[in-house]
């Protein structure tokens, strides 16, 4: 599903590079679960932000899907991107204005599904991940717990084969993160998704069958 031969990544800041990702090899098979931890500022979200497209390596190569992505354009990127993947992250990003279910619904608007197929299909996620019985409401009448099942769904909208998050459970109490591991279990079950987790969390880690440790800029374990 995923490789990445010799990945670097390294930002400008100012006058100075600093080299944040230095050489990463990894590979991730179609319908892995796997954990990505280390410590604040190893890397982990760079790395993610590139298995996401949402930014480039600075050099070596990215293949998702079977698909090179630094052969494509910027175009190119984001259809594979929209077709392939769904992210959740620590912080939710859902839009304050638009209803639970809206905001289940955008991704599909963007992909071009006809009202009412998004309609249902919004419903039917909500109802998966627990909160048929709060699609009208807005994000911020939500707890947190709620909050992130929410994009548990917005993520899931497209049908995605790789499922990205980035701390999910990282805003959440212990009893919330329990329930989103179970429904990422269950999830990876039903759908086979390729589901990649980067978190600090041990217990969220050891949910995962495969543990991928970075330091660095580096995997090294
Ligand atoms: N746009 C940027 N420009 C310059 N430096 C950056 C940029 N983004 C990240 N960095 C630096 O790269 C390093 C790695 O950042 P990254 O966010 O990938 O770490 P992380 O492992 O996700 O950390 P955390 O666990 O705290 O989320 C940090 O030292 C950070 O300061
Ligand atoms: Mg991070």
């Amino acid at each position: 599903m995923v490789r990445l031969e010799q990945v670097h990544k390294t930002y400008r800041a100012g006058e100075v590079d600093v080299p944040v990702l230095r050489g990463i090899d990894l590979s991730i098979e179609t319908g892995e679960h796997v954990a990505i931890m280390g410590r604040s500022g190893s890397g982990k979200s760079t790395l993610m932000n590139i298995l996401g497209c949402l930014d480039r390596p600075t050099s070596g190569r990215y293949v998702l899907d079977g698909h090179d992505v630094g052969a494509l354009d910027d175009d190119g990127i984001s259809t594979v991107r929209g077709r392939t993947i769904g992210f959740v992250f620590q912080q939710f990003h859902l839009l304050p204005g638009r209803t639970v279910r809206g905001n289940v619904e955008l991704p599909m608007e963007y992909a071009g599904v006809p009202p009412e197929a998004r309609r249902a299909r919004a419903t039917a996620l909500l109802e998966r991940v627990g909160l048929g019985h709060r699609l009208d409401h807005r994000p911020n009448q939500l707890s947190g717990g709620e909050k992130q099942r929410v994009c548990i769904a917005r993520a899931l909208a497209n049908r995605p084969r790789l499922l990205l998050a980035d701390e999910p459970t990282g805003a959440l109490d212990t009893r919330a993160t329990a329930v989103i591991l179970e429904l990422f279990a269950e999830l990876h079950r039903e759908t086979g998704v390729t589901l990649v987790v980067v978190t600090h969390d041990v217990a969220v880690g050891r949910a995962a069958p495969r543990l991928v440790e970075v330091a660095d800029g580096k995997v090294v374990g």
